[in-house]
């Protein structure tokens, strides 16, 4: 089926059967043609906690599928392609979250979304890259001296390289995609162009961190390249954000910092398989439900956070 075809249905079943599509700015960018909603992980938990739909087709991985369903366990969650995983968030379960506590006694956990649910279940508190500092501050502000984090420790350095005054302890947890790409690339690049800004998201290697200009989740990184007048900028973030800066802002220059920028996990998901998920309810994620209440105290949690 062409995609125009393809795109009518999918937007027409949608109205349909009162669903709404939920996509991460790493998707295939023609999946923007049926969403109702592109984003970065902490908006796409907000908008699925306050959605009217009764499917929501989460087109991301799997533990953003997951966190929608713990927010709203009324309602059908579809992940369109099931194989739509994450490297990092498979690095850390159950039982080795238990031990990481059990090292730490006493010790509040944050937990980065890209976890499992029952990983967020033995947390205190969840994070997104967007409010991560915000979230262990606030955990100060309450008297903490220090603070878990799992299970990505690039983030957790990028934390505390900002809140110097609370010690954090990583998980090794960390992104494949985003540690491929390495500080000489980018030095290469600003010496090619000059006045270009430099936009890293925080799971990039702290060598990498520190030649950024900008730090900040996907949509933070969208939304500087919106609201600055700078003519190029490299991007240290996965490709799907910088094809659709170049689609939205053709008036401006976006260098991928390296071409291995790419996170297999999230392109499985095609227009067929959004179709084919609204057709028949594939694939339906669900939380069972004593893990469920658990991880959504620590998603309430944070997304109360201001
Ligand atoms: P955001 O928090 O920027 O959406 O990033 C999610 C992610 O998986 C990054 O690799
Ligand atoms: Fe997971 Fe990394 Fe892909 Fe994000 S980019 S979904 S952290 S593997």
């Amino acid at each position: 089926m062409a995609n125009t075809e393809l795109i009518e249905k999918i937007n027409k079943l949608k109205k349909e059967k009162n669903a709404i599509i939920l996509a991460h700015c790493y998707q295939n960018p023609e999946i923007d043609f049926v969403a109702d909603y592109v984003g970065d992980s902490l908006g796409l938990s907000r908008l699925a906690s306050k959605t009217d739909a009764e499917i929501i087709v989460f087109a991301g991985v799997y533990f953003m599928a997951e966190t929608a369903k713990i927010l709203s366990p009324n309602k059908t969650v579809l992940l369109p392609n099931k194989n739509s995983g994450c490297n990092m968030a498979d690095m850390i379960n159950l039982k080795q979250v238990k031990e990481f506590k059990e090292k730490h006694p006493g010790t509040p956990l944050v937990c980065y979304v890209n976890s499992t649910a029952e990983v967020k279940a033995q947390c205190d508190i969840c994070c997104t890259s967007a409010n991560a500092i915000n979230v262990i501050k606030s955990l100060y502000m309450q008297g903490a001296k220090k603070v878990l984090f799992a299970p990505d420790c690039y983030l957790g350095s990028y934390a505390q390289k900002n809140l110097p005054d609370i010690e954090i302890i990583s998980y090794p947890g960390y992104c494949p995609t985003h540690l491929r790409i390495i500080p000489d690339e980018i030095v290469k690049m600003k010496i090619m162009y000059k006045d270009a800004k430099i936009l890293v998201h925080p799971e990039c290697h702290q060598e990498v961190v520190k030649l950024a200009d900008f730090v900040g989740s996907t949509t933070q990184i969208m939304q500087y390249c919106e609201s600055t007048k700078h003519k190029t900028y490299i991007i240290a973030t996965e490709k799907g954000v910088v094809d659709r800066l170049k689609r939205d802002f053709p008036e401006k220059e976006f260098i991928l910092a390296s071409s291995k920028l790419v996170c297999h996990n999230m392109k499985w998901n095609t227009l067929d398989d959004i179709l084919n998920s609204l057709l028949h309810n594939q694939h339906e994620v669900t939380v069972e439900e004593e893990i469920r209440q658990k991880a959504l105290s620590s998603i309430q949690k944070m997304i109360e956070l201001k």
